[in-house]
C-alpha cells in the first residue's frame, strides 16, 4: 500500500482535501496529513484524524521532536494541496517555521505542490518566480485552473481537481520506463453518418484506450490520443483530439505518424460507411435500404507504411482469438497484438491474449487499467530488446 503525505496550507481550498483524502483511502493509498497553523483556521484537525492515518499539527511536532523525519522518511509521496503564495516562497527559499515546512527540507524526493490562491497573486512576479525556481529543482507544479475564485474574481488560481490530483500521485509512483518517448493512441468509436443525426457505430467506451494513455503518461511518455466517441471520463492532463468519422480518424492519425515512436490502434473503427449521407434528415418510409461501402483500414495502411514506429493493433474476435489474432499480426505487419473476446466492449473487466511474432501470452484482469500496466511492460520488454 502506497503512502501518501498531504500538506494542507491556510487557503479556503483547503475544504476540498477531507475528499481527496475520502477518494484515496476508497484507492487503497496509506494517507496521512499536515496542516499548516493558518490551515487550522479552515479546516480542523479532527476532520482529517478521523478519515486519514494520521493528522498533525505544531503541537504534535512540539510532543514529538523528531516528528518532521519521521513522516519524510514515511512518504512514498509528499503532496502539498492547497499550497499558498506563502508557502511556495517559503520552500522555495528554505524557512521551515513549521512542521509541514520544515518536512519539506527532510524530503528528499520531488514534491508535487498544488498551488491555489486569487489569480493577481498567482500572477505575481514573486509567485511565478518562486514557481519557476521549485521547478528547476524537480519539483511537479500542479497548475491551477481558471474558474470563478473565492474572491469571486475569475481567473487562473482555483485549486487542481481532485482527479487531476490523482494522477498526478500515480505519475510520482510509477517507474519511468517510457521516459521521453512519444506516444500515438487512438480510442473510443468512429461514427458514420447516414444522415445528420443517425449513424452507425460499435459500443467502444475508450476505456482501454485512455488507460494506456494513463499508464503512458505516469511511465513518462509524450501522449497524444485520437478519440472517437467515448462514454467514460477523458484522462486529465494529456492531449485529445477528437474525431468522428474513420476518414478523420485516418487524417488525424497520419498527420502524428512519423511524430510517434510507438502507435497503438485501439479504437473501434467502422469497417464500413455508408455510400452516401444524406444532407438533410431522411423522412419515415416503409422501407429502406443502406448501402454500405469498405472504409479504410487505417492500421494496416500504417503497417504497409512501417519506418521507425513500435506498431500495436487491438482485435476483437467471437471466437478463435489466437488464430485470426496471428493472422492480422502478420497481415497488419504490427510488433504486438492484443486479441480480446467481443465481451470486453464497454466491459468493466478485461481479459485475452498478447500476440507478438515471439509467441502468445494469456492475461485476466479486474480492471482496464491493470490490463493496461501489463501491455505496457510487455511493450517496454520488446522495445529493451531492439538494436
Ligand atoms: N482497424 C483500423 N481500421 C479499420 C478497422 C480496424 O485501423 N478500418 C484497426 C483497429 O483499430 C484494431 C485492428 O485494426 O487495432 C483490428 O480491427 P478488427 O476490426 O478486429 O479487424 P479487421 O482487420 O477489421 O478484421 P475483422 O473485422 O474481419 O475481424
Amino acid at each position: 500500500m502506497h503512502k501518501i503525505l498531504i500538506g494542507v496550507t491556510g487557503g479556503i481550498a483547503a475544504y476540498k482535501i477531507p475528499d481527496l483524502v475520502r477518494e484515496l483511502k476508497r484507492q487503497n493509498f496509506q494517507v496521512k496529513v499536515i496542516l499548516t497553523p493558518f490551515a487550522e483556521k479552515f479546516i480542523t484537525k479532527l476532520t482529517f484524524a478521523t478519515i486519514s492515518d494520521g493528522a498533525y499539527t505544531q503541537e504534535d511536532w512540539e510532543d514529538k521532536p523528531l516528528l518532521h523525519i519521521e513522516l519524510a522518511r514515511w512518504a512514498d509521496v509528499f503532496l502539498i494541496a492547497p499550497a499558498t503564495a506563502n508557502t511556495v516562497g517559503k520552500i522555495r527559499n528554505g524557512i521551515a517555521d513549521n512542521l509541514l515546512l520544515t518536512t519539506v527540507l527532510a524530503y528528499n524526493k520531488p514534491l508535487l505542490i498544488a498551488p491555489a490562491m486569487n489569480t493577481v497573486m498567482y500572477k505575481s512576479p514573486q509567485v511565478q518566480e518562486n514557481l519557476k525556481k521549485l521547478k528547476e529543482w524537480n519539483h511537479i507544479i500542479i497548475e491551477p485552473e481558471f474558474g470563478v475564485l473565492a474572491c469571486e474574481e475569475v481567473g487562473e488560481g482555483k485549486l487542481a481537481s481532485k482527479e487531476r490530483l490523482i494522477d498526478w500521485i500515480y505519475f510520482s509512483l510509477e517507474p519511468k520506463h517510457l521516459k521521453d518517448l512519444k506516444v500515438l493512441i487512438t480510442c473510443g468509436a468512429t461514427r458514420e453518418f447516414i444522415d445528420p443525426v443517425r449513424y452507425i457505430s460499435n459500443l467502444s467506451s475508450g476505456e482501454m484506450g485512455f488507460s494506456l494513455a494513463r499508464v503512458a503518461r505516469w511511465r513518462g511518455a509524450n501522449v497524444k490520443v485520437i478519440a472517437g466517441h467515448t462514454s467514460v471520463p477523458e484522462p486529465p492532463e494529456i492531449q485529445i483530439t477528437r474525431v468522428n468519422t474513420t476518414e478523420e480518424m485516418r487524417e488525424e492519425v497520419l498527420k502524428h505518424y512519423d511524430w510517434a515512436n510507438i502507435v497503438i490502434m485501439n479504437a473501434a473503427v467502422s469497417d464500413y460507411r455508408p455510400s452516401q449521407t444524406s444532407p438533410k434528415k431522411i423522412k419515415k418510409q416503409e422501407k429502406l435500404t443502406l448501402e454500405l461501402v469498405k472504409n479504410p483500414d487505417i492500421l494496416e495502411e500504417l503497417g504497409k507504411r512501417k519506418k521507425h514506429q513500435f506498431l500495436v493493433g487491438f482485435a476483437l474476435e467471437s471466437e478463435n482469438l489466437i488464430h485470426y489474432g496471428k493472422e492480422k499480426l502478420i497481415r497488419k505487419n504490427l510488433d504486438l497484438l492484443v486479441a480480446n473476446p467481443t465481451e470486453s466492449m464497454g466491459s468493466k473487466n478485461h481479459r485475452g491474449y498478447i500476440i507478438t511474432p515471439d509467441g502468445v501470452e494469456e492475461f485476466s484482469f479486474s480492471t482496464k487499467l491493470e490490463s493496461a500496466r501489463f501491455i505496457w511492460d510487455k511493450i517496454a520488454e520488446m522495445l529493451s530488446k531492439r538494436p
